[in-house]
């Protein structure tokens, strides 16, 4: 029967999920120093690239992919970015396809640096002195790849590049992702000249994973106060923002 046929289907594609592993820098990196930059250090910019997405899109955003570029020296956030491409409708600002947050964090800096009038030259020399810091791996959910964002941050040349949560790890939860990681990717970056660019990964998962753990997992709780709500759109239970 067409339900049960339907039923074994989505048994195969849950069973396939949990066998198929992503290549990445998949090590735990709690007390690491880079750079002389201390982890609590990593720990609070990775809360504050979280906190400047809530501000952007509410606490539980579908698509929850936030990015701060992050100047270590000055210790200040120089911009901020957010993924524009998916989730709530009125909340979209842009829909080029391309926007993802890495992209839209890389913008916001180009436009603040036009704004010192810096030379194209000193605007390349900036990223070199700068990190940017994502909750997720830079990939998005439908066709568009993100091998894309890790081949921007490389062409930038920034100094380093944190992330948060895994493509595995969305793997896991339902997500559709390219299944190329920013660690492949950077190592076919070898011949770019200029910057190399450090790569952290796993950092704060704990408070980064439950942000991408419920859209396609109707047990999963809600993230930051959220509540369970039947999602007209895609016909099942979903998180939303109580006081929206
Ligand atoms: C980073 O901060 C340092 C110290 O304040 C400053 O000299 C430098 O110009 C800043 N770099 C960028 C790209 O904003
Ligand atoms: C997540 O782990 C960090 C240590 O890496 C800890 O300081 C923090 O309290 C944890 N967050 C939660 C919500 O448990
Ligand atoms: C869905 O969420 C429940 C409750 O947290 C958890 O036990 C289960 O493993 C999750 N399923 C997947 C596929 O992550
Ligand atoms: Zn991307």
């Amino acid at each position: 029967m067409f339900p049960s046929a339907l039923a074994t289907i989505i048994l195969l594609a849950a069973t396939a999920a949990a066998h198929f592993t992503v290549p990445n820098d998949d090590q735990d990196m709690s007390g690491v120093v880079v750079n002389g930059i201390s982890y609590s250090t990593r720990v609070k910019y990775m809360r504050l690239a979280n906190e400047a997405l809530f501000e952007q899109s509410g606490p539980c955003p579908f698509a929850a992919y936030g990015t701060i570029i992050v100047n270590h020296t000055a210790d200040e956030i120089v911009c901020r970015g957010a993924n524009f491409r998916t989730g709530d409708p009125t909340r979209m600002l842009m829909k080029h396809p391309s926007i993802h947050g890495e992209i839209s964090a890389i913008n916001a800096c180009t436009t603040v640096f036009a704004g010192r009038n810096m030379t194209p030259t000193e605007i390349y020399a900036a990223w070199g002195e700068l990190s940017i810091c994502t909750t997720s791996l830079p990939f998005h959910t439908n066709a568009e790849s993100c091998p894309m964002c890790a081949s921007a941050i490389r062409w930038s040349g920034f100094k380093e590049y944190i992330y948060g949560t895994t493509i595995q790890h969305n793997y896991n939860v339902g997500w559709g992702v390219i299944t190329l990681s920013s660690y492949d990717v950077f190592q076919q970056t070898r011949q770019l000249p200029g910057y190399q660019t450090v790569m952290l990964g796993q950092i704060l998962t704990n408070e980064t994973d439950p942000l991408f753990s419920w859209q396609y997992n109707e047990s999963y709780p809600c993230p930051n106060g959220c509540e369970k709500r039947m999602s007209v759109t895609r016909g099942y239970l979903g998180c939303v923002d109580p006081n929206a």
